[in-house]
């Protein structure tokens, strides 16, 4: 009987579906595999390109990880032998079509019991958000058998001008030929074949176990200490804002847009002058503190 593997995902611009394309190919070369792809699908779809009223909007449900309707989906089989799950990251926690997933009931029968793989395609800041993932796969009883983590690998703060640039005009070319293109790197994209090949591997040798170790090798995570820094304060400060947020008002109230304008300030705020100060700081607390750093970084390597 062939091997079944599930694809599952969300994307806006495409991006995600391109790096697990790269990881599904060493598998769809060999005929002894069956591979299901499941595009989810909300019933009430995010804009693409964003505007900033829903781009905003969403912070509050990001971060409480509020699902919202999904469109109704089927898979073929009840059981798969690897369920790989591309997300991505909003607002430092999983994008709410993902949450909105997860929170399904066939999410739950699916991965129940079963070995899962986590493919994630962000800006940079993404370590929250998978925590948060991993709490919620260890409660559905599925096994976190390894994640791929790949990020737009430019400066922080060149990152955040293309990512906006993106977003807002859904355009990937050079902004003003000056900035690199958005996005994570073709080249980063195409090592999702020699991920693919490990993840195979490793299946067919019942060795799971050790996958992560290997994909981490391999440079399947990427992680920096300072990035880690400034997103674990952060996701603090969003939990807090999201309540204020929430508080103010319903959707569409003055005291709604007040506080969602407010927070918007806060945020260019935070990415101009405050994460450039962390940036420093924590490189220096890095060099310091190089066995706690260390230890962080395997932390948030491993699954
Ligand atoms: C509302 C929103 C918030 C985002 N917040 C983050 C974030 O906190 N960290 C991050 O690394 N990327 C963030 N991104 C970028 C996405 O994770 C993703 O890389 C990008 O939107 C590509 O979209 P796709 O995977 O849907 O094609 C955000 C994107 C959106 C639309």
């Amino acid at each position: 009987m062939k091997k079944q593997i599930l694809i599952v995902y969300y994307t806006q611009t495409g991006q995600l579906l391109k790096i697990l394309e790269k990881i599904a190919g060493p598998f769809l070369a060999d005929s002894s595999y069956e591979i299901e792809y499941l595009k989810l699908e909300m019933e009430k779809p995010f804009p693409f390109p964003w505007n900033r009223k829903e781009f905003f909007g969403i912070m509050p449900d990001s971060v409480q990880e509020k699902p919202h309707t999904l469109k109704p989906f089927e898979t073929k089989h009840d059981q798969y032998d690897l369920i790989i799950l591309g997300y991505q990251v909003w607002f430092l926690s999983p994008s709410v079509p993902f949450t909105s997933f997860l929170d399904s009931p066939k999410a739950s029968s699916l991965l129940n019991n079963s070995n899962v793989l986590t493919v994630i395609g962000g800006r940079n800041m993404w370590v929250m958000a998978h925590e948060s993932i991993k709490k919620k796969l260890q409660a559905l009883n599925a096994k976190l058998v390894g994640n791929i983590a790949l990020v737009d690998k430019s400066p922080n703060l060149v990152s955040v001008v293309t990512i906006i640039y993106w977003l807002f005009h859904g355009k990937t070319d050079r902004l003003l030929n000056l900035f690199p293109k958005p996005g994570i790197k073709n080249k980063d994209i195409e090592d999702g074949k020699r991920y693919g090949e490990e993840i195979k591997t490793c299946l067919e040798s019942n060795n799971l176990p050790i996958l992560q170790r290997n994909l981490v090798s391999k440079g399947a995570v990427a992680l920096k200490f300072e990035i880690i820094s400034m997103e674990t304060k952060a996701k603090k400060v969003f939990k807090v804002w999201a309540k204020i947020i929430n508080w103010s008002g319903i959707e569409g109230s003055l005291g709604r847009k007040v506080t969602l304008f407010l927070f918007e300030i806060y945020l260019y705020f935070v990415i101009l002058f405050l994460s450039p100060l962390i940036s420093i700081l924590s490189t220096f607390a890095a060099i310091l503190r190089r066995k706690a750093t260390a230890k962080k970084l395997a932390y948030y390597s491993g699954v």
